[in-house]
């Protein structure tokens, strides 16, 4: 796992890309040691927040365009289920994941940051989809994420042009949550990170599971999974914890997970 490097500190872990010779392109070998780190995250339940964040002038400059050239219609078909895969894994991931947009996130980069729960851009972060400019579709969910984020509008906008913008247009479009100094970007995700570990982390899974599954169906079918939710919740001991605290007008909460 050369190219990708995984740290915990507490209960959070984070997944630095790390290969910026090809400011991160997505090949082949690199989609797979990015998804080992993922599913070992996934595997530890001391973690409870994942950030994934580049290095140097790149989060992901899109998939590898030298990798992809030769392939045939039918490798296209399974090399891009892959990134597509990977996306979906994160998006679906228990634990909420913060993407630290430290530079490029075009094509597959841009797509993958869309997987994560919450984007937050550095100042020198820049974004979009320029695939029809090589002569292809994105292929990892940009044209089904960036529509359900920005709105249909903007996001055909931005897929039919292939044009770059900067984080402040991103974040005035509603693509990225909050635009940071580029030497704070880690400590701002990781206070983030921290607001949302201090929670019950029951509760938190729960949140992601009914908003993930909610926007993509009816309110009522919608309304029936946060049922669900608030019912798992109330047999948790972090019910009986978060609740007591309030009533008791105590500030020390220690929740259980
Ligand atoms: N694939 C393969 N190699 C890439 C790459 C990519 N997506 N992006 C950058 N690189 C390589 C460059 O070829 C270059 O390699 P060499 O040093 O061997 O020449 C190295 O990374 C550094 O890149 P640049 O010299 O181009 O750096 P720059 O600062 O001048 O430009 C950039 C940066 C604007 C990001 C430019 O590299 C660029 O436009 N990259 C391609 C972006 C792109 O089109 N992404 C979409 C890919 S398709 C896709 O992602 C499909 C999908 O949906 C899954």
């Amino acid at each position: 796992m050369d190219k990708v490097l995984l740290e915990k500190q507490g209960n959070i872990a984070i997944l630095t890309l790390n290969n910026p010779k090809t400011l991160n392109a997505l090949n082949g070998e690199f989609m797979s040691q990015i998804d080992k780190a993922i599913d070992e995250v996934n595997e530890d339940p001391n973690i409870y927040v994942l950030i994934i964040t580049g290095t140097k002038k790149a989060f992901i400059a899109g998939a590898d365009i030298k990798e992809m050239l030769p392939l045939t219609a039918a490798q296209t078909l399974e090399w891009g289920k892959i990134g597509s895969d990977l996306n979906t894994k994160i998006e679906n991931l228990r634990i909420p994941v913060i993407a630290g947009l430290n530079g490029f996130a075009l094509g597959g980069g841009c797509e993958l940051a869309m997987a994560c729960d919450i984007r937050i851009a550095s100042e020198k972060a820049k974004f979009g989809q320029p695939e029809c400019g090589l002569g292809i579709t994105p292929g990892a969910g940009g044209t089904q994420r960036l529509p359900r984020i920005v709105g249909v509008g903007k996001a055909k906008e931005l897929l039919y042009t292939g044009k770059i913008i900067n984080a402040k247009e991103a974040f005035e479009i509603g693509l990225v949550n909050k635009v940071v100094d580029h030497e704070d970007l880690l400590d701002e995700c990781l206070k983030m990170a921290e607001e949302i570990g201090a929670n019950a982390q029951i509760a938190v899974q729960q949140i992601k599971r009914s908003v993930n599954m909610g926007v993509e169906t009816d309110i009522e079918t919608g309304l029936a999974y946060e049922l669900q939710a608030f019912s798992v919740c109330n047999a948790t001991e972090d019910k009986k914890i978060g609740m007591e605290a309030f009533l008791n007008k105590s500030k020390e909460k220690k929740f259980i997970y």
